[in-house]
């Protein structure tokens, strides 16, 4: 892809720090993030800022659900030597962004986003009727402006975030670059190929249905997880034919298996020739294998939190400078650039 400057094109993008990660990030994003940081220049955040939108009230784990989702993300593969891993609180020109962002984007555009209609008819337990709530859009829109995004790999649920970001981005272009050529581009969804990925009670899986194996998950914990999965419903006894393509657990073994496993599971359950027990066990085998040096991974982060933190400090270090220079082809733009300017009066205009 011919690029300005010749430079790798950016790749950002972001998660709200919701404490322990399940397999469902793992195939919905982590896997992805760790290809993509070998191919482009990366950005991966910690939405913290994000998270208080929908969970102001009670921050006092904030801190700790930071850290379990980095030992994560790092326990994955993702490379802090090579893409940068960031907190999105450490960087505050975000916040700035956000603010110069939120004067030229009109309430309609914001109103009309699918997750934030839904999100307010569904979600009761909490008063999601705040300024805060309605600007999250605005402030990933901050998030993706920052860095000059040009790729941003999320979820089908996040398109409309980046849309909207396409468009505060036109609108800012059209006000404020002038003369000068455009000052964001446009930035584009990368849609993460996602595999519908069962829970154990067979609906999405989600820590919120608690039906998630988790990363961090155990191998006897995985086993006795994948024991309680619903099956086939309609295969009562061990006798009776299964049909694969509506069980829960052989997804997971389409996603997570090896292909000769996947064909003995198809044979087998369809002639009644394999039990569900034994088939789950198969399924086990192959988290578990998936898991342990995820693992082993882990609990180096783990015992060194310290470390953690460095990393995430240094990320955010190079965060800001990269924040900065934006920050200054903004202000500059809107005419708000810290140099001074000597007053201009009529004469000296006229002249
Ligand atoms: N809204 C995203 C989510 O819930 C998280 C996020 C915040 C993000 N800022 C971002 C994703 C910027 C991509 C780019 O998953
Ligand atoms: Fe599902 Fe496997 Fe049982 Fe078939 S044998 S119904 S695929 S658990």
């Amino acid at each position: 892809m011919p690029e300005k400057n010749n430079r790798k094109p950016r790749v950002l993008s972001g998660m709200r720090p919701t404490g322990k990660l399940h397999l469902g990030h793992l195939v919905g994003a982590l896997d992805n993030w760790v290809r993509l940081q070998k191919q482009y220049e990366c950005y991966f955040f910690v939405a913290d800022w994000h998270a208080l939108t929908s969970d102001y009230a009670d921050t006092t784990r904030i801190k700790a659900n930071i850290m379990e989702m980095v030992f994560d993300w790092l326990a994955t593969g993702l490379d802090p030597e090579v893409a940068t891993v960031f907190i999105q609180s450490h960087v505050p020109a975000h916040a700035e962004l956000h603010l110069l962002l939120s004067m030229i984007t009109p309430l309609g555009w914001l109103e009309r986003v699918p997750t934030y209609k839904e999100q307010r008819e569904n979600i009761k337990e909490k008063d999601l009727g705040t300024y805060g709530f309605l600007g999250y859009p605005v402030l990933q829109s901050a998030d993706i402006m920052m860095y000059k995004g040009n790729y941003v790999p999320v979820g089908e649920d996040q398109v409309p975030h980046v849309e909207i970001t396409r468009e505060i981005a036109r609108r800012f272009n059209m006000f404020y670059s002038g003369r000068h050529e455009s000052v964001f581009p446009e930035p584009q969804p990368l849609l993460t190929p996602m595999p519908k990925l069962p829970g154990t009670d067979g609906r999405k899986m989600s820590k919120s249905y608690d039906n998630a194996v988790l990363l961090s998950d155990p191998e006897p914990v995985v086993r006795q997880k994948l024991k309680t999965m619903v099956t086939d419903p309609a295969r009562v006894r061990r006798s009776d034919p299964g049909n694969p393509n509506v069980c829960p657990v052989f997804s997971l073994h389409k996603i997570f298996s090896e292909p000769p496993t996947i064909e003995k599971v198809e044979i087998g359950c369809t002639t009644a020739g394999i039990g569900c027990i034994e088939c789950k066990s198969w399924a086990a085998d192959a988290l578990v294998q998936i898991l342990n040096p995820l693992q082993e991974r882990r609990r180096k982060y783990e015992e060194n939190p310290r470390l953690v933190w460095d990393i995430l400090e240094a990320g955010s270090a190079r965060a800001r400078k990269i924040a900065d220079n934006t920050m200054d082809d903004v202000r500059e733009a809107m005419n708000l650039s810290h140099d001074y300017e000597p007053p201009r009066n009529e004469a000296s205009a006229a002249k």
